[in-house]
């Protein structure tokens, strides 16, 4: 698990009394954290990131109107961004479904309802794009680093209407405790992990990328009824979870399903 040993929390330079509660009540939220071990408000005033950074390296979380983004370094700022879980979501107003979403649709096409568990929910455009095609789905969202759990649970908050919300639950967890502990609620698992040969390093994801655990060993994971792996083309990862890989022949990212047949399938 993540921990982080030092966390600043401040506002936009134009602030205003709701940031300001925003602060406090993520001030005494945070504190609780078991992963978080020492917080401080940080006075913003004029100061621009760069400066902030000066004199100390640790993260900070900048509360702004559109919602909290989070600072590793100075450059590129962590938040909630619906990106490509818009341009998915308008393909499906144009009938053509994303494979994610074919795939649930091929599993869940009997269901009234199911639970789809998200175990690494990172910018968490999955489990928004989830969210908002399948009005029958309960999405669990899983993340294991504090921060990033914290902002984009709660920029992705301030997207949601009440039924949405009622439907989503973000977990603060490494996904392979949380499904032992839960294992009747595991109907889906998705998984999408940091691609091994990581990205550009200079986007949102390398970003995310360098700032996260990487995975040493993946463990044998038998809690689910279906899993559904999105990883790089020539990820080992397709082999070591066992998963049917799709292939793709015009994209780098495959997907692979697989059904647990020891468990009673949907
Ligand atoms: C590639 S990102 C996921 C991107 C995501 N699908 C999206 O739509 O934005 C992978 C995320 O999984 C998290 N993660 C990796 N291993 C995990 C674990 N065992 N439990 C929970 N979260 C994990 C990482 O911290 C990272 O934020």
């Amino acid at each position: 698990m993540n921990i982080v040993t030092d966390l600043r929390i401040t506002t936009s330079v134009k602030t205003n009394a709701s940031l300001y509660k925003q602060v406090e009540d993520a001030f005494h939220l945070l504190n609780k954290n078991k992963y978080i071990q020492n917080i401080s408000i940080i006075k913003r005033k004029k100061l621009t990131i760069k400066q902030i950074f000066k004199s100390n390296d640790s993260p900070v979380i900048v509360f702004e109107n559109t919602g909290p983004k989070l600072y590793f370094t100075s450059e590129i700022p962590i938040y909630f961004h619906l990106d490509t879980a818009k341009v998915k979501l308008n393909m499906v107003k144009n009938q053509k479904q994303p494979i994610l979403s074919e795939m649930i649709n091929h599993i869940t096409s009997k269901e009234t309802s199911f639970n789809f568990v998200d175990g690494t929910m990172g910018f968490g455009r999955d489990s928004y794009l989830v969210l908002k095609q399948f009005p029958n789905a309960n999405v669990f969202s899983i993340e294991q680093h504090p921060l990033i759990h914290f902002v984009i649970s709660e920029g992705m908050k301030l997207q949601l209407n009440n039924n949405e919300l009622k439907r989503i639950h973000f977990i603060n967890e490494d996904y392979n405790n949380w499904i032992k502990l839960n294992e009747e609620k595991v109907d889906i698992l998705y998984l999408d992990h940091m691609f091994e040969k990581t990205l550009i390093e200079s986007d949102r994801m390398g970003e995310l990328s360098n700032n996260i655990l990487k995975i040493q060993e993946y463990k044998p994971i038998k809690h689910y009824n279906y899993l559904i792996l999105k990883a790089r083309f020539d990820s080992l990862l397709f082999k070591e979870l066992n998963v049917m890989q799709c292939l793709r022949k015009s994209s780098k990212t495959h997907y692979g399903l697989r059904v647990n047949n020891s468990k009673q399938a949907l």
